[in-house]
């Protein structure tokens, strides 16, 4: 029968055997899949993984930072690489979706193609590809989620990606990886963590993104999450995130009027992201988090929750 810990141990050996004495590059993104690759990987071959983290400028409120810290106490050999300025001035004045999606997507190759230059004789790319993920890409022929949105964009081929490619998730479910990961002693609250997209708060920006708004999302990201630990509701929502709408409405403060900035909560149930429910969160919970945000965040003065399920509506707003 498969256990963890004996997948564990016979993963760290054949990694053993496979690399030698290779150099091996990994990208990191704090998500449970790259996080637990690392982890076994290290196991297997200590330094001789060399570890990137970009920071991209759309992750959540001290996201990067807090997580670069926490890689580094786990005792991974990682870079973080703060490259929010190249992303942010590559989306400059652009609203389309997939435009957002294809230019992130470039300017994050071009960044970790960059830093993997850095890595003399660098042999192997890992990667923290699980069983679901071959599958989807086996059947990735113009499937909904290929062409409805291009999440994987990937243009030309840089050098990284001509390195020999090491996956040692790609038979795991999901389940299966958090299991291997608690039994490596990787943090709980990580293995816990709800998805989170690659285009990070670009997608949830509508319209065109600046570091004001980026701001401004992060900080009413950071109400509703920090609010969903709080009252104990984080683990009974498979993913919640916060839009910034592209519309003002008219408020009042005092005796003045206002017009300001409107943003969307979402918060889904589901299993793995195709279909999804609203959740039904409680209104005293609602009513908390929506008097927080209008209080502490200037620039926003309305916010609504979003009822709809998927389908019709996708779980991200772009
Ligand atoms: P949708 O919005 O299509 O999202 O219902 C389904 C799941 O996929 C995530 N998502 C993305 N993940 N790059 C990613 O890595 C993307 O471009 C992207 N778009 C959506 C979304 O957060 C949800 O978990």
């Amino acid at each position: 029968t498969w256990t963890p810990d004996a997948f564990v141990d016979t993963t760290v050996a054949e990694l053993k055997e496979k690399l030698g004495n290779d150099k091996v590059v990994l990208g990191l993104s704090g998500g449970v899949d790259s996080t637990v690759a690392g982890v076994l990987l290290n196991k297997a071959i200590g330094e001789n993984l060399h570890c990137i983290f970009v920071n991209n400028g759309l992750l959540r409120k001290n996201e990067f930072q807090e997580v670069l810290d926490q890689y580094e106490h786990m005792g991974l050999n990682i870079k973080g690489v703060d490259a929010s300025a190249r992303f942010l001035d590559a989306l400059k004045g652009v609203d389309d979706p997939e435009m957002k999606r294809k230019i992130i997507g470039r300017v994050f190759i071009e960044v970790f193609d960059d830093e993997a230059h850095k890595i003399k004789n660098v042999k192997w790319l890992a990667q923290g590809t699980i069983y679901p993920d071959v599958i989807e890409s086996v059947s990735a022929t113009g499937g909904p989620s290929a062409t409805i949105k291009s999440h994987h964009n990937v243009g030309g081929l840089p050098d990284f990606m001509k390195l020999k490619v090491v996956e040692p998730l790609k038979m795991l479910f999901k389940d299966e990886v958090r299991r291997v990961g608690s039994s490596m002693q990787v943090d709980e609250e990580r293995l816990g963590r709800h998805p989170f997209p690659g285009p990070g708060l670009a997608i949830r920006i509508l319209g065109d993104i600046t570091a004001e708004k980026v701001k401004i999302l992060q900080e009413v990201d950071a109400i509703f999450i920090n609010g969903l630990k709080e009252w104990n509701l984080y683990d009974d929502v498979w993913q919640a995130g916060a839009m910034l709408l592209p519309v003002n409405s008219v408020g009042v403060m005092g005796d003045e009027r206002t017009y300001e900035k409107c943003v969307a909560l979402r918060a889904v149930e589901s299993t793995d992201g195709m279909t999804a429910d609203w959740v039904n969160l409680p209104y005293e919970f609602l009513q908390k988090i929506s008097n927080d945000i209008i209080n502490k965040v200037p620039g926003v003065n309305r916010v609504v929750y979003d009822i709809s399920s998927k389908p019709p509506a996708t779980i991200e707003w772009e």
